[in-house]
């Protein structure tokens, strides 16, 4: 093919740009791509089929100057540095109005910082979050891109291409200015870590509780997969307790180890919910739950020093559908909680985030992707100024009518020993969030006793201090 002729670039030929190059080869788009590895280019051209316009380029400014004007190039490369570098070696094989693409992980404020200094010398630059792991960048992902409205416009007939599509419709919108595209992907990430541990939760009670075999909790979550838990990481998780270790032919997760590994995501999540001021506690216990995973040696020492009881729970099928509601009205408030935090963050940050459409597009093809999802649809229609999701009456009901289980999973877990923080997180945060009055006036004396920090009365305004008659410290 000769020069100026590929749709759309590439930069990292990893599994995940490969695939979505591959993608966007079978939607009809001439796409050509480039890695350091020169391996990783040749893999390229050898998995496209014989009729896709696919070349992997082994020189980045022949790859670059393939492309048609303005050029749509992709970096799919680790975030942070990687990111920089290639931007610094692409940046002056560019023209003015060239769309520039970071498709991976990367921290908001990076997006944001390159954004401005692309806008600089004429270049549109977008951070676009991208989930549904390897297999979802093949098939379809869903897409979260954000930035320049105009340069959206340009590559949507790409992205709407590749997107994984739910009733017909692609699982891609435009989800706010600036660097929205990686604030939704990194809550879509907080928001996925909080229910990995909530899953991880229901699947322990289940296990060392009612001390169920694998094979019945198989069956059990592949039922849960059925009803209105139905979603991928259930799925997921059906199938991987069926899956048996090719070495010793006994279930593979048995001979996985318990020490979680994390990328950052979940962290900056609820990093950045604690510089907003809001609260997402189901997604900093299943963080803190991570890193405590870790520490593997204390943990054997504390399980010597502080020996359980017996940690058996009831075996009843009434007990395992409580287990089950439990996690549904946790799996809601995790979204609630993440979906909070957006509300708040497109407001400091002038994002404009149109909630709806995120929901709308991580109906499909992305980690979170979930049945329920489309109840929170309803919710939203038309009500893009909902602060907090648990606001809707429709879903509040859908909440309340799941409050007994969790109540009682959480108590029995908390009498038996087992380690529920998330589903603890999620009930104590329902039972603040749904009181008009809270003990936090204790905290304002308190403040005020000790440091003269003044606080407001219930029955007039201003600011009061009180000099407080008993002796200070
Ligand atoms: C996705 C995933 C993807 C990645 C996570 C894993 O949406 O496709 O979220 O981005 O698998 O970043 O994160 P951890 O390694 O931190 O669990």
């Amino acid at each position: 093919m000769s020069a100026l002729q590929y749709d759309f670039g590439m930069i990292g030929l990893g599994v995940m740009g490969s695939n979505l190059l591959l993608n966007m080869a079978d939607s009809g788009f001439a796409v050509a791509g480039y890695d350091l590895d020169k391996n990783k280019c040749a893999a390229l051209d050898e998995s496209a089929s014989p009729d896709k316009i696919v070349k992997g380029f082994f020189d980045l400014n022949e790859m670059i100057s393939s492309l048609q004007l303005p050029r749509k190039v992709m970096m799919l490369v680790p975030a942070g540095k990687p990111v920089d570098d290639v931007l610094n070696r692409i940046v002056s094989l560019l023209d003015q109005g060239d769309i520039v693409i970071d498709g991976g992980n990367s921290h908001y404020t990076d997006t944001l910082r390159r954004v401005n200094a692309m806008q600089e010398v004429g270049i549109h630059f977008m951070g676009i979050g991208i989930s549904g792991g390897e297999e979802g960048a093949r098939s379809g992902p869903s897409i979260m891109p954000g930035g320049d409205l105009k340069a959206y416009e340009v590559v949507k007939p790409v992205l709407e291409a590749v997107a994984a599509k739910v009733n017909g419709q692609p699982c891609v919108a435009y989800v706010g200015m600036g660097a929205a595209g990686h604030y939704v992907k990194m809550v879509h990430n907080g928001i996925e870590y909080g229910i990995m541990q909530l899953i991880s939760e229901s699947y322990w009670l289940l296990k060392k509780g009612a001390e169920l075999s694998n094979d019945q909790l198989h069956e059990i979550f592949n039922k849960w997969n059925e009803g209105k838990m139905k979603s991928f990481l259930i799925e997921i998780t059906a199938n991987i307790l069926m899956q048996k270790d090719d070495i010793t032919g006994s279930s593979l997760i048995e001979m996985i180890s318990d020490m979680a590994g994390s990328k950052g995501t979940g962290k900056w999540t609820s990093q950045d919910a604690m510089d907003m001021g809001v609260p997402v506690p189901i997604i900093d216990m299943a963080v803190a739950m991570r890193d405590l995973s870790a520490y593997k040696k204390e943990r054997g020492e504390a399980a010597i020093l502080y020996k359980s009881g017996t940690l058996n729970i009831h075996h009843t099928e009434d007990f395992i559908l409580q287990i089950h509601d439990a996690l549904y009205f946790a799996t809601i408030l995790c979204y609630a909680q993440g979906l909070a935090l957006l509300y708040r963050a497109s407001e400091v940050l002038h994002m404009d985030i149109l909630i709806s459409e995120v929901i709308r597009v991580w109906r499909g093809g992305c980690i979170i992707r979930a049945a329920f999802l489309d109840d929170l649809t309803e919710a939203f229609q038309g009500n893009n100024k909902l602060p907090n999701i648990l606001l809707d009456a429709v879903l509040a009901e859908k909440v309340m009518s799941h409050e007994k289980s969790i109540r009682s999973v959480v108590a029995e877990a908390a009498l038996s020993g087992i380690p529920v923080a998330a589903h603890m997180a999620a009930l104590s945060y329902f039972d603040a969030y749904r009181s008009e009055h809270l003990p936090t006036n204790l905290i304002q004396a308190q403040r005020d006793y000790f440091g003269a920090h003044t606080y407001q009365r219930t029955d007039v305004g201003g600011s009061f201090h009180t000099e407080w008659k008993q002796a200070k410290p």
